[in-house]
């Protein structure tokens, strides 16, 4: 069956009921993103004083900035169906970021090592925020929120293009250079 008909007949059988607790999961996952985005906005620029590498840094400073419309783009989504924007905590993120300043901790100010740990702990925040706005994307496509689908892809390839210029700064120059220490 194409993926298309498969749709069709998943709309067709769906109950109001099973709607309304789509609904439900999908805002739950909307205050929860916005939660862990407000809270990089505060968390990013400290990984960025700890960084060594000048590539690092940028490719952190350049996500927050992208971070902060993020943010934005959650409100214009909570907005467009209807609802008032409202942050919920993510113990997923909250326990990363407590990760990510353990890491920082426990390696040297000024090493590769530590810069290494810093993309690590940023990668598996990226993939955090990947597999949700994933999920974001899909739900509001299933739901026919056309606008939020819109922001959610939208910030979906942000996120991913930071992961790909994280590995690309790992690849390049960090990894090597922390063997030589
Ligand atoms: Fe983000």
């Amino acid at each position: 069956m194409a993926t298309n008909e498969r749709r069709t007949a998943a709309a067709v059988s769906r109950t109001p009921e099973a709607e309304g607790a789509l609904k439900e999961l999908f805002i739950s996952e909307m205050k929860d993103i916005y939660w862990a985005e407000l809270h990089l906005v505060k968390a990013l620029p400290k990984m960025v004083d700890s960084a060594t590498a000048i590539e690092l840094k940028h490719v952190i400073n350049n996500h927050l900035t992208q971070t902060k419309n993020h943010v934005i783009r959650l409100e214009r989504a909570f907005e467009s169906i209807g609802e008032k924007a409202e942050a919920v905590k993510c113990e997923a993120m909250a326990g990363l970021l407590k990760e990510a300043e353990q890491l920082v901790d426990e390696t040297k100010k000024g090493t590769e090592v530590r810069d290494v740990a810093i993309i690590s702990a940023a990668q598996k925040v990226e993939h955090y925020e990947i597999a949700t706005y994933g999920t974001l994307k899909s739900i509001a496509a299933t739901l026919g929120f056309t606008d939020a689908e819109t922001i959610f892809s939208a910030t979906l390839e942000e996120e991913k293009g930071a992961d790909a210029m994280l590995s690309l700064v790992a690849e390049n120059c960090i990894n090597e250079g922390a063997l030589l220490e």
